[in-house]
């Protein structure tokens, strides 16, 4: 029989608890989460033309086909650097294709923007029109704009289209002869979250969301870092106008790749400002990770001479004055100019991802000097390298600890049984060291990061089983964070993922489904939850943790039971009295195997029922291969 001590344990659940990680890698932010339906919109990958198509163009035969694109370098050194030159021959019909982020997702009476930079520069070009076409060459939507002059000029307009497609791609047709150059040539759906102009995807920022996550860590992962040190993120390249964010290939570009993705490159249309502003619209607390003078340590690793470190210290000192100076500073006035007078009140600031041994740790010692002596209110979050264990591990714990560091990172990609056995990881931590950040942890079914992961019920039912360790140990574990956060079918580089989606549809792995049963129920103090005055890691596959809801006055309590047969429990309570009824929300398959998916995303989801609570007694089912999460309002 399971006995809850509704007695004060005196442990908060921090609010910051279950979090979401998110990092530009399977196409999450350029072809996912920002809307934007162009690639290389502004014609600066590092081979300029990609994702552009010139059908009916041959540059062998220059002068006489129908005409031909070229990319040219702007004078000066604007960090928008190239734009494209359009010369039309003659009427033979000269075309430009855009295919798209693995095409466009367009939907039905769904209205769509179209935005692009022109210059006329000899001849008359008279009208540029721009289709949306399916994969028959169908039209489904079309607008023209009708360039004037010979000086660079916005364009705008908007459509409608007449039906839905998920491969649909953008074709411009040339009216008249002559030269014209095109730049920031663009196309968002005006439906974007909260209906911000080149905003973000509503349904995946809505899954988002629905998490209710406490924080929004950014922007990486080995993205934060780079393959080198030239190719890290820098996020002072990532505010302000958008065609002045220079473009960077993206990390998980093409080597070191599961999955080779050649024209992986971040845009920065999603860049820092866009983050703090999606942190305030989630109601989660901001967590940057900044790069600490480490390259990736998978490739390069790279390091910065100490004597060098400076400009890496004061990108993560100015950030702070972006997120929270008052519009009299420097940083905070490109705040406000960018339409965020407000500070964001950022609290947390991470140094290093993924960093470890003594390169990691003189170089965090030097940031952490500099961040408290400017900031002492603000808490750093730092690193203890990949896949905890090994001596390196050991050691940057032990380091950290004797600098009193806040709060410890901790990355873990492991196989579902290790997730069960590990239940009680958290049980034997030091009190008096730092905190806890269990920053990027996912159930791998074959092998880490191997492409034939699947986001199945074993690896989610082990994860729900495993996260009750975290909740007991809430006063060390302040935030928690599954990785990677989202993947886009067609072109994800690393599984499992939490969400997938494709062009149009997204929905929520099996995998979401538990992090969503923690972060909506997270309650706000700890509880004891005990079977015959034991803990229940796992024996007869059973898991429990308990906490308290005290603004809305529930005990919840969560049964995770990783058998397979179901298992009857009596709960009753000690300290305390429970009301006479109660729900339970349970996620549950006999098949471990089974996924959600684009055609079932619900396999996987939860079903509620109510619960009687008789003389103080609670009897519940748990079946087999199942998590649980029952509420009952206490007395
Ligand atoms: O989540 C994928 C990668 O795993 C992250 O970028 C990195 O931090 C970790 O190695």
């Amino acid at each position: 029989d399971l006995v809850v001590d509704l007695g004060d344990t005196g442990i908060k659940i921090q609010p910051t608890m279950y979090g979401v990680f998110f990092e530009d890698i399977n196409f999450a932010a350029d072809g996912g989460l920002y809307a934007e339906m162009i690639k290389n919109r502004s014609f600066e990958f590092t081979l300029p033309k990609t994702g552009w198509i010139e059908p009916n163009s041959d540059r062998h035969s220059y002068n006489k086909e129908s005409g031909i694109m070229s990319v040219v370098k702007y004078a000066g050194d604007a960090q928008n650097h190239n734009y494209a030159r359009v010369k039309v021959n003659n009427d033979q019909g000269y075309v430009l294709i855009n295919e798209g982020f693995r095409g466009m997702g367009v939907a039905k009476d769904a209205e769509y923007k179209l935005s692009l930079k022109a210059a006329k520069n000899s001849g008359n070009i008279q009208r540029i029109k721009f289709q949306l076409l399916d994969s028959l060459d169908n039209v489904l939507g079309e607008t023209a704009i009708v360039p004037e002059s010979d000086s660079w000029s916005t364009y705008e307009s908007k459509f409608t289209a007449s039906k839905s497609e998920m491969k649909a791609k953008v074709k411009i047709t040339f009216e008249g002869t002559g030269v014209i150059d095109l730049d920031m040539i663009s196309l968002f759906p005006t439906d974007t979250w909260m209906g911000r102009e080149k905003g973000l995807r509503k349904d995946l920022v809505q899954l988002l969301y629905d998490l209710n996550p406490g924080f929004l860590r950014f922007p990486g992962g080995c993205i934060v870092e780079g393959r080198t040190l030239a190719r890290r993120y820098q996020w002072k390249k990532t505010v302000g106008d958008i065609e002045e964010r220079e473009i960077l290939v993206n990390r998980w570009n093409t080597e070191f790749n599961h999955r080779p993705t050649p024209d992986y490159y971040q845009s920065f249309g999603l860049g820092f400002f866009e983050y703090f502003q999606l942190s305030e619209d989630l109601g989660a607390e901001p967590l940057p990770i900044l790069g600490c003078g480490i390259a990736c340590q998978f490739n390069t690793g790279e390091l910065v001479p100490l004597d060098e470190l400076d400009p890496y210290v004061q990108d993560a000192l100015d950030l702070i004055e972006f997120a929270n100076g008052d519009t009299n500073t420097a940083w905070g006035k490109v705040r406000a100019d960018m339409g965020h007078p407000e500070p964001f009140n950022m609290k947390y600031i991470g140094i290093g991802n993924e960093q470890w041994g003594p390169e990691y740790i003189e170089r965090y010692a030097i940031f952490e000097k500099a961040l408290k002596a400017k900031y002492p209110e603000i808490i750093i979050v730092s690193g203890s390298g990949p896949f905890p264990d090994g001596d390196y591990f050991e050691y940057g714990w032990e380091q950290l600890k004797q600098m009193n560091a806040e709060i410890v990172d901790e990355h873990y990609y492991r196989p579902p049984q290790w997730f069960r056995d590990n239940a009680t990881r958290y049980d034997s931590y030091d009190r008096n060291g730092p905190k806890v950040f269990a920053g990027e942890y996912a159930a791998q079914s074959v092998a880490i990061a191997s492409p034939e992961n699947e986001n199945n019920w074993d690896c989610a039912l082990s994860e729900a089983a495993f996260m009750t360790g975290l909740e007991r140990n809430a006063d060390l574990v302040y935030l928690t964070s599954y990785a990677p956060l989202m993947a886009h079918a067609d072109a994800w580089q690393w599984t499992p993922d939490m969400i997938w989606f494709n062009n149009l549809e997204s929905y929520g792995t099996a995998n979401y489904q538990v992090q969503k049963m923690y972060s909506t129920n997270a309650g706000t103090d700890l509880l004891t939850i005990t079977e015959d005055e034991k803990t229940l890691i796992g024996q007869d596959g059973l898991y429990a943790s308990a906490v308290k809801d005290s603004t809305t006055g529930e005990l919840i309590v969560k049964i995770i039971n990783t058998e397979s047969h179901p298992q009857a429990l009596k709960l009753t309570a000690s300290n305390g009295n429970l009301g006479n009824t109660g729900t339970v929300s349970t996620l549950q398959s006999n098949d471990l195997q089974v996924v959600n998916s684009f055609e079932s995303p619900d396999k996987i989801s939860p079903k509620e029922s109510t619960l009687a609570v008789s003389n103080g007694m609670v009897e519940v089912t748990a079946e087999p291969y199942s998590m649980n999460v029952i509420k009952i309002k206490i007395l």
